[in-house]
């Protein structure tokens, strides 16, 4: 059913799992700006939101709808009638509509969340995902908790809500629980345990809380997943949702996987920094791709390095991620090679400077205030500096 078997499709869920942060809710008009945006990006999918829970998200659901038309518009239900019925009557003006309806698949939620036993609960799935296929097409099924959950059960779970029409089915690591291996391996079982699995597409969906959302899709995908949801920085419930960019990016480096996605990789940096603003949620300077860090070179023997070739230290453009260039820091750990290169670029001509002396100079001034910019540089070098 896929026509290119290595297409990874990217499910942004940005203005839904993400948006649950505190503090960080989002208007309707601000919404509709990043839906923009991620469609420029190039995402497949767009999670609008969750309209039962709010009239807010509801209109925002409508209206998102009403503006994108390459992505698929998704909704997300709980498996209800009265969820779907919602999601549906949002979604009516959507272009390719989805509902991501679903329940709990572990025994933890299935007894502590839901008072249930394994085979109600696998019902009322079946349920859902029937329902919902009256209103669309494509009906995206999700196994909440699927981290926790045993595999002989979940395999089950999954086997029948493909029967019922299942297009998508979204196998999340709620809590961020396993270890890349072990959900890599339940991926695997899935592939090779669930007789129809061909005729649904595996999601990958995976929480943050051990630092571990990147590598556990990646090892998903590697298993035989075709879909990565995800969210811009990394947002969402508690540590968050896999980060998009990095993501999409370990994807690009990685050629010899030989998967690949639509993602105009140069949108990157721009989208987080638009998302960092409107959500008021910083992006740490360390953070992967787009932190403010993630291409500036501060050590001497880096700086030296980077700039006698810049693949020393540099395994990705910054122009693919839409950063101009990256940055060689001055600091008192920088070399004399750094202050050279920022001389240069700020038009000294160099042979007619003593470097010795002036690298001495510099040193001085880097103790006293941590990081020198280009103020800085030129108060240093003063009227004297360029000798003869
Ligand atoms: O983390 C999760 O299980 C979810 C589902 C609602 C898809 O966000
Ligand atoms: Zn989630």
């Amino acid at each position: 059913m896929l026509h290119d078997p290595n297409r990874i499709y990217v499910f942004d869920t940005t203005l839904r799992d993400g948006e649950q942060v505190p503090g960080s809710q989002l208007t309707t008009p601000e919404k509709l700006i990043i839906a923009e945006a991620l469609e420029t990006l190039g995402v497949d999918v767009i999670e609008a939101g969750f309209p039962i829970s709010s009239p807010g998200d509801f209109n925002s659901v409508v209206e998102i709808s009403k503006l994108v038309t390459n992505p698929t518009v998704c909704a997300l239900t709980r498996a209800n009638k009265g969820d779907i019925d919602c999601a549906a009557e949002a979604l009516k003006y959507a272009k390719h509509p989805r509902i991501h309806t679903g329940i709990g698949s572990s025994d933890m939620h299935i007894k502590f969340k839901f008072n249930s036993t394994r085979e109600a609960i696998l019902e009322r799935a079946v349920e859902a995902v029937k329902y919902a296929k009256g209103f669309v097409e494509d009906i995206e099924f999700y196994a909440e908790d699927a981290g926790r959950a045993d595999n002989e059960y979940l395999a089950r779970m999954i086997e029948a809500v493909i029967a019922a029409g299942a297009t998508v089915v979204n196998i999340p690591d709620t809590n961020g629980y396993c270890l890349p291996e072990q959900y890599g391996a339940k991926i695997k079982y899935l592939k090779e345990n669930v007789k129809n699995i061909d005729q649904a597409i595996i999601s990958v969906h995976c929480h943050n809380d051990l630092g571990l959302a990147t590598a556990n899709s990646l090892a998903g995908l590697q298993n035989g997943a075709r879909q990565v949801e995800c969210t811009i920085n990394g947002i969402g419930e508690r540590a968050g949702n896999t980060s998009l960019e990095e993501i999409v990016m370990a994807l690009k480096v990685h050629q010899s996987l030989d998967l690949h996605t639509a993602i105009n990789t140069k949108q990157l940096y721009p989208l987080s920094g638009m998302v960092s603003r409107m959500m008021r949620m910083p992006v740490q300077a360390n953070k992967a791709i787009v932190g403010r860090n993630a291409f500036a070179h501060s050590s001497g023997i880096h700086q030296d390095g980077v700039l006698k070739h810049r693949e020393n230290y540099e395994i990705m453009n910054p122009e693919d991620v839409g950063i101009d260039q990256s940055e060689i820091i001055l600091t008192a750990r920088s070399g004399r090679h750094a202050l050279k290169h920022h001389l240069v670029r700020l038009g000294y001509a160099i042979d007619r400077i003593d470097l010795d002396q002036v690298y001495q100079r510099f040193l001085e001034l880097a103790d006293a205030k941590k990081e020198l910019k280009d103020d800085d540089l030129l108060q240093l070098m003063g009227a004297k500096a360029e000798e003869n």
